[in-house]
């Protein structure tokens, strides 16, 4: 049995969070502290609250992480934490403690890709899942479809040319006067409405490319129009149009690529994969030709530190002391 100790830590974004991972799937503790209050208020995350906001809680999350693991700092063997893509100065937060951790500990230190990271999450919701696979990541800053054939073999086959999906769910939430972030908020409100009440443009990309801009301006023209003519809208059928509109758009690329790549195994990643009707829908279709699916568990969709940890173990290679972030970071 393996019993490598790795903590993983994680502050690209608006979480702060660590966790240790024994060998490459048993997660033994999982910490997230997330900022999303604070940031609420202004509707988005503000960079330099969010790096104070990290200053302040990495060490207790991290503390928390061990204590929950029930093991000892000494006995943690490596330590993994997010290099990029993400906000810089939150991201210098978690390298910093990494660092210094991993100097004090004498312990080996692993920079992770943070997408990458959000691929794996699905190796520690689902332990039975090995590589080749096709997986369709979505987060709030990305969106991609990304041929994986070995733990360390990553293809790029399309991503977004404009705003990512999440993206786009948080705009029109902002819009709509739902509260940051908007993709849960539009999950939630879309449950009451018809998605076939109003026709918005399928975005027109050939290949394995994305674009959302073109739909997120149609959602807003369709607002503002409503507005300057006093026109009462149904919130909820916007919402259910706007995100069935998303879902098939990611569908549609996501199962033409498997056929064309001939994978039999489809992988949804980042946060919004927590949305309930992009999985239904992926589900459905996959049982329907035959190829299996794998989404993580909610908790493991958003932003955490056990993904993280399960990269940096499957990654072996390793960083030294000059570790920098690399805020714009891509596969
Ligand atoms: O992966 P993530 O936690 O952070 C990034 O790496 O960007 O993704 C956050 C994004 C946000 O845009 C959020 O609105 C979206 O994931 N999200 C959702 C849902 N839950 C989170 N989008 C749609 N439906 C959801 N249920
Ligand atoms: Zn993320």
């Amino acid at each position: 049995m393996n019993e490598t100790l790795t903590l993983g830590i994680e502050t690209s974004c608006d979480e702060t969070a660590a966790a240790v991972l024994r060998g490459g799937r048993e997660l033994l503790s999982n910490v997230i502290s997330t900022q999303i209050p604070l940031h609420r208020k202004f509707g988005g995350v503000v960079p330099e609250i969010a790096s104070r906001k990290h200053i302040v809680n990495i060490m207790p999350v991290i503390d928390e992480a061990i204590t929950k693991a029930g093991v000892d700092l000494r006995d943690i063997n490596q330590i993994a934490v997010t290099k990029g893509p993400g906000l810089a100065g939150a991201l210098l937060v978690g390298i910093s403690a990494a660092k210094s951790l991993a100097y004090a500990l004498k312990v080996p230190l692993i920079a992770v890709n943070h997408l990458e990271g959000h691929i794996f999450a699905n190796f520690l919701s689902a332990p039975e899942l090995e590589p080749p696979f096709l997986s369709l990541v979505v987060s709030g800053g990305h969106t991609a479809l990304i041929k994986m054939t070995d733990y360390n073999r990553f293809e790029l086959l399309g991503q977004s040319r404009d705003d990512a999906a999440g993206e786009a769910f948080d705009k029109i939430a902002r819009v709509m006067g739902l509260p940051y972030p908007g993709g849960p908020e539009i999950d939630k409100l879309a449950k009451l409405g018809d998605p076939d009440a109003i026709t918005f443009p399928h975005p027109k990309v050939t290949g394995y490319d994305f674009s959302f801009s073109g739909l997120k301006s149609a959602v807003l023209n369709y607002l503002n129009t409503a507005q300057m003519k006093d026109e009462t809208i149904n919130a909820a059928d916007v919402a259910a149009s706007f995100q069935k509109t998303v879902v098939d758009t990611l569908a549609d690329k996501t199962l033409a690529a498997a056929n064309e790549f001939k994978l039999d195994k489809i992988v949804l990643a980042g946060g919004v994969a927590a949305n309930s009707s992009l999985e239904k829908t992926l589900r459905t279709a996959c049982q329907r030709r035959g190829l299996e699916f794998f989404y993580p568990s909610k908790i493991l969709c958003t932003d955490n530190a056990a993904m993280i940890a399960c990269r940096g173990y499957y990654q072996k290679t390793f960083a030294d002391s000059t570790l920098n972030a690399v805020p714009n970071l891509g596969l």
